[in-house]
């Protein structure tokens, strides 16, 4: 399964894991394939600590780092991350507070304990930029990789310089387009039934004209894997390697709470929707009470990003913090993507990698047995 992008980064399987857990970074790296840590939720001082601990377990194996700098963004250009957040806090009108308050108590959300009052989202290059930096002074970090739009110049030349690629998130053609006229090292093309942001045209139909889009530019497929069938489709169209997000989410190294999972493993490829209701711009989570009150007409709209994301961070925490309490799983923000329907079990990383492999191999054998000559 190796393939060209595999070679120049040294790792046997293509297949990336995106998570914001670092076990599965590690584990997913240790069985051939490249962990990817979502760093977004963390302030510089926490990813340290996570890029310790996997540097301390991870050996000889490498991986990256993924931030989320967007395209436009409210408050784009201020440089002090401090006074950015102070800014972005005083900008969320009071109704919104209201309400999102309101959701997590008719639905028993516990308040989150006083004193733990840091809010840590890196939606803007001021935070990013100390995320990369500190991602940057890890030899085993070979990669980085932004979500939400085309890195800065500044942040593609930081990377470059260092030695290590550098590639991007796209859901639309031209953002893949844009990537490459910014001289990125690969794409993710994310097809709309991914989970977390996702645009509207879906993987198959986005894989192939990406490829041929930006080529010869590496293209990783994401966006409705889970199996090594959907593999060997990705690849049949041009791509050099996958990108999986929602698989991670059940595994055992994962760090689901057992509400969080048994939402996982009840739901179907029909319980999700794109929703701006928790970050500001169209994610795909499961549906659920919280997703449907932001849509109705008497509600207030969401706001844009990153107000939303500070908005509801609050929600986030206590959801995830208390997720088998009361109703809260009603209320409770869990991105994942339509491929949740295929998540009926929980398996170590390296039994999924395993089981990745080994469907890929039976899907083409059994290609060959339905060509006979
Ligand atoms: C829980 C969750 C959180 C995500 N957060 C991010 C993120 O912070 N940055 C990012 O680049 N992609 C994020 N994504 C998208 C993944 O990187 C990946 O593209 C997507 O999950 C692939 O589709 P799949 O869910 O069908 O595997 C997230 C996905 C999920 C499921």
């Amino acid at each position: 399964m190796q393939t060209k992008l595999c070679k120049q980064l040294g790792v046997d399987v293509p297949i990336f894991a995106f998570t914001h857990c670092r076990d599965v970074v590690v584990e997913v790296s240790k069985a051939g394939g490249i962990g990817v840590l979502g760093a977004v939720g963390f302030s510089p001082a926490q990813l340290k600590e996570e890029l310790d601990w996997i540097d301390e377990r991870i050996g000889d194996h490498i991986y990256g780092v993924d931030t989320a700098i967007p395209q436009k963004y409210e408050g784009q250009g201020e440089s002090d991350p401090d006074k950015l957040v102070e800014m972005l806090q005083a900008a969320i009108p009071e109704q919104h507070r209201q309400f999102a308050e309101k959701l997590l108590s008719d639905h028993g959300v516990p308040a989150w304990p006083e004193g733990d009052d840091e809010v840590t989202l890196s939606f803007s290059l001021a935070q990013a930029q100390l995320l990369v930096d500190e991602a940057l002074t890890r030899p085993q970090c070979r990669m980085i990789v932004n979500a939400l739009g085309t890195p800065p110049p500044e942040i593609v030349e930081q990377v470059h310089k260092s030695g290590r690629l550098i590639g991007a998130l796209a859901g639309r053609l031209k953002h893949g387009i844009n990537h490459k006229k910014a001289g990125l090292d690969f794409i993710v093309c994310q097809g709309s039934e991914g989970g977390g942001h996702a645009g509207e045209v879906t993987s198959m139909i986005l894989w192939p004209q990406m490829v041929e889009a930006v080529a010869p530019l590496p293209v990783l497929a994401a966006g409705g894997i889970g199996s090594g069938k959907q593999i060997l489709a990705a690849m049949s169209m041009g791509v050099e390697g996958v990108w999986l997000g929602s698989m991670w989410l059940n595994a055992t190294e994962a760090a689901a709470e057992p509400a969080q999972r048994d939402s996982y493993m009840k739901a179907s490829s029909e319980d999700t929707v794109r929703s701006r209701s928790f970050t500001g711009k169209t994610a795909r989570m499961l549906k659920n009470e919280w997703t449907e009150a932001w849509d109705r007409e008497d509600t207030p709209d969401p706001l844009p990003m990153p107000l939303q994301g500070y908005l509801t961070f609050d929600a986030t925490r206590r959801t995830h913090r208390y997720a088998g309490s009361g109703e809260t799983q009603k209320v409770a923000f869990n991105p994942v993507g339509q491929v949740v329907g295929q998540i009926n079990q929980v398996e170590s990383c390296k039994d999924i990698m395993m089981r990745l492999m080994t469907e890929y191999s039976e899907a083409l054998d059994h290609i060959t047995a339905i060509t006979p000559e």
